[in-house]
């Protein structure tokens, strides 16, 4: 992959670039981003999924982990869910999970982990843009590394509150916008990164519980390094 294919992500590593041993799911970059390249289409996505042969790919992020450890087990639904890392992780923990991503590479890979690992989840391949999910019936909706620019994001996040259940929760998880000066890895581009209080101003139906910023440590060969994510956690109400 080159920055040429890929105008928002500019160089790629194949080294793990996670928090402890889980790393995060963009490569490092070095160069900024080019104005007018906000969006990552499904072949962009395609070609990124295909070249991405990191080992990490079966973790979960640790504030999924830490997020979903109390909540009731019920149905899930795993919004751009890539390779299917928390899809999986959620089924193997008695999760019924639904898993949704525009691409089918990554859909592919998400298969092979989650037979892999003997686990179920339901893998749809739709552009969110586009997905109805059913309303009010999933006592989890997720969200993790999304990053488009803002009239798509409000569209999917609105989609994300409609889909919760009353009394479920919606989770999402991305990199902070201070990331892109002070943090490791994620998009170079502005345009896609965003804060919890700009997520929350988005779920106006949701009782939002958490909106920060959290640090998450990053193991790189030059030593520990910091990335900024955003953690918002809302329910629905009754
Ligand atoms: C950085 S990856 C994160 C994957 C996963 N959530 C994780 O944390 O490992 C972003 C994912 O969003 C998907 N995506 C981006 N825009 C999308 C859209 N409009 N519809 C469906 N999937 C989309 C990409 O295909 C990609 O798999």
């Amino acid at each position: 992959m080159t920055s040429t294919e890929h105008p928002s992500l500019t160089a790629q590593t194949t080294h793990p670039v996670g928090g402890d041993s889980t790393p995060g799911p963009w490569p490092d970059v070095s160069a900024k981003h080019r104005p007018g390249h906000d969006r990552m289409d499904k072949t962009d996505w395609d070609n990124r999924h295909a070249d991405d042969d990191r080992r990490w790919a079966g973790e979960p992020c640790p504030f999924v982990v830490s997020e979903v450890a109390t909540l009731p087990k019920g149905r899930a639904l795993d919004l751009a869910c890539g390779q299917g890392r928390h899809a999986v992780w959620l089924a193997e923990r008695g999760w019924d999970v639904t898993a949704v991503d525009f691409s089918t590479v990554g859909l592919e890979k998400a298969r092979s982990l989650a037979a892999s690992r003997g686990a179920t989840c339901v893998w749809v391949a739709a552009d969110l843009l586009r997905y109805q999910p059913e309303r009010d019936a999933y006592g989890l909706v997720m969200l993790t590394y999304l990053h488009v620019p803002v009239p798509e994001r409000r569209a999917i996040l609105n989609m994300a509150a409609q889909a919760t259940a009353p009394g479920g929760t919606f989770l999402l998880i991305g990199h902070d916008r201070s990331n892109l000066e002070h943090g490791y890895g994620g998009p170079h581009n502005p345009a896609v990164l965003y804060t919890g209080p700009e997520i929350v101003a988005d779920l106006p139906d949701l009782v939002v519980e958490r909106a920060e910023r959290v640090e998450r440590p990053v193991q790189t060969p030059e030593g520990t390094r910091v990335a900024f994510d955003v953690v918002v956690r809302a329910t629905r109400p009754i």
